[in-house]
């Protein structure tokens, strides 16, 4: 038998990065000497400390449902952690947890973007940005960013690409691929675009915060104008931080609406994040 497949699995593929990722694991297997470049995946191990917690919460019962949002207490961590680190302050009520970035960058799409819908993405992009986007009725709008402009996105450009159907604009810095960082002028020139654009959210993925070749402090959109916060997602999680990739933790810090509508899908599509992980 045919399997009738819905429209909206049909608007999207496997993952790039998991079908060439497939396609190495084949090669490797095959005997073939691979230097694998298909998933961000951090060169050195989870840390110790990191798997004997984990080893302690098995022993300790954490092996149950969790709260949607996540536990309270990596909640409470993530607060603090963004309020230490980053300089911005959220309520616990705007922090949720889902099985990695990923789920939160989807269930923030699922929970806002209707068909015709679109979504601003610099190129180069994380190739799930744009599929996740189809996936849950949006359109990508794609902005280029090539090397001249040190692949990112000018003020000028934004504000070009912006129309009455721009639901969201995504900010990926450091940018995977490219590593582009964003500095303080260049936050500040989108940031003047943005204000005079309230109808646009923002997805601020800071996934890779510490994948960083300076010690300098992360500076991101929100320190350089707190006034969006209001309207803007921030993303992060563990798996480049502390090469936790297969544990399936990430975070979102936004308005509690959106934290709110986004745990709904979160309770619909998966229930909490792993309470071992977690
Ligand atoms: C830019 C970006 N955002 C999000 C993710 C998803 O990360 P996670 O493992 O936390 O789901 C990735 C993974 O490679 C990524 O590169």
């Amino acid at each position: 038998m045919t399997i009738p497949l819905s429209r909206r699995v049909r608007r999207v593929s496997l993952s790039a990065n998991a079908a060439a990722k497939l396609k190495t694991t084949a090669l490797r297997e095959a005997g073939r000497d691979i230097l694998d470049l298909t998933t961000g995946e951090p060169d050195f191990d989870t840390p110790e400390h990191i798997k004997r917690a984990a080893c302690a919460a098995i022993a300790a019962g954490a092996t149950k449902y969790t709260p949607t949002a996540g536990v309270r207490a990596l909640r409470q961590a993530v607060q603090r952690k963004l309020s230490g680190e980053n300089r911005l302050d959220y309520p616990l009520a705007g922090i949720v947890v889902a099985n990695g970035a990923k789920q939160i960058i989807f269930n923030a799409f699922a929970a806002t973007l209707d068909e015709g819908d679109e979504v601003l993405v610099p190129v180069p992009y994380w190739p799930s940005f744009p599929d996740i986007v189809r996936f849950n009725d949006g359109t990508p709008v794609f902005l280029e960013c090539p090397l001249e402009q040190r692949y990112k996105l000018t003020p000028a450009q934004l504000e070009a690409h912006i129309g009455p159907r721009t639901r969201w604009l995504i900010l990926n810095s450091p940018g995977n691929p490219s590593g582009a960082l964003y500095d303080e002028a260049e936050l500040a020139a989108l940031a003047a675009v943005l204000r005079r654009h309230p109808q646009v959210l923002i997805l601020l993925d800071e996934l890779y915060e510490h994948v960083r070749f300076d010690a300098r402090p992360p500076q991101g959109l929100l320190n350089v104008a707190p006034d969006l916060q209001a309207r803007s997602l921030l993303v992060g999680g563990v798996s480049k931080t502390y090469a936790m990739t297969g544990w399936r933790v990430g975070f979102g810090a936004g308005p509690e609406a959106l934290a709110t509508a986004m745990t709904v899908v979160q309770s619909q599509a998966a229930s909490g994040a792993s309470s071992v992980g977690q």
